[in-house]
């Protein structure tokens, strides 16, 4: 059998060139997806949101109350850890205001931990079927795993370990924003390609993006991680 450890921390620690543009990126379309996607929720019940047809309303407005719940307890929580994760970047609070960094930190891990419990029971009911299952599933499965791996290096006080891991959760959280611009390209793509039926273009688009995703988002991290000098993963004989 083999097993997932982290290599010795070497890291700098030191900000990059363009870093803050980066983050600056990040925090805008955070904030940004949060704010619509989780926002246009608020504006109604499941059925009347349903009727109208605004996002996956329909899907979940006829699932049994206990599948509800665990949609709203999703959006909620998934949609904080969204919106808080970036600041935890920041190095200005980290360093300068580290008992911010502490309790944001706290609250994040609290919130990845309910979404992606909630998000997991989405997976078997989700508007993809056995994509969506494997795809969400995983990916719930990964963002708990990877965001737990983080708070337990920092319990440690092994903190090149616990960037790494964290950097690891962020860009799973990262799947919300990543989701949605990769349902626009595919749907851009075959519009240039022909178009057609737009409830086809719309069903072909979706089936790809479960694991879309959040894919290329854990690869960029592994790449961030090892750019930073930060433990990378492997796998080693025990
Ligand atoms: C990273 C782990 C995540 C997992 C495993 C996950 C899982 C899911 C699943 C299974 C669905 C239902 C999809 C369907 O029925 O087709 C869903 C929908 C949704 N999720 Fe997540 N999600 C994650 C992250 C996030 C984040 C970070 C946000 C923050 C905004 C978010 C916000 C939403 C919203 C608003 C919906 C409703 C669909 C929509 O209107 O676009 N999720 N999620």
């Amino acid at each position: 059998m083999s097993a997932l450890t982290s290599r010795p921390p070497t890291a700098t620690g030191r900000p990059r060139r363009g870093s803050r543009f980066h983050w600056t990126v990040m925090l805008l379309l955070s904030v940004a997806i949060t704010g619509y996607s989780v926002g246009q929720y608020a504006t109604g019940s499941l059925e009347t949101l349903a009727a109208g047809r605004v996002g996956l309303a329909s899907t979940y407005a006829d699932r049994p109350f206990p599948v509800q719940i665990a949609f709203y307890v999703h959006i909620i929580t998934a949609g904080l850890a969204l919106a808080v994760g970036p600041f935890q970047f920041a190095g200005a609070i980290r360093e300068r205001l580290p008992r911010v960094h502490r309790w944001i930190g706290r609250g994040y891990v609290t919130a990845v931990g309910l979404g992606a419990a909630a998000g997991l029971v989405m997976s078997f009911f989700n508007s993809v079927a056995f994509a969506g299952f494997f795809g969400f599933g995983s990916l719930a499965v990964l963002w708990g795993w990877t965001t737990y791996r983080g708070y337990r290096a920092a319990r440690a006080g092994d903190f090149a370990a616990h960037r790494a891991w964290m950097i690891r959760s962020f860009a799973l959280t990262f799947a919300a924003p990543t989701l949605r611009l990769w349902f626009g390209v595919l749907i851009l793509l075959q519009v240039l390609a022909g178009g057609g039926d737009v409830e086809r273009m719309v069903g072909q688009a979706y089936a790809a993006v479960p694991f879309l995703c959040w894919l290329p988002n854990i690869v960029a991290a592994e790449l961030m991680i090892r750019r930073r000098g930060l433990p990378g993963l492997r796998l080693v004989a025990p």
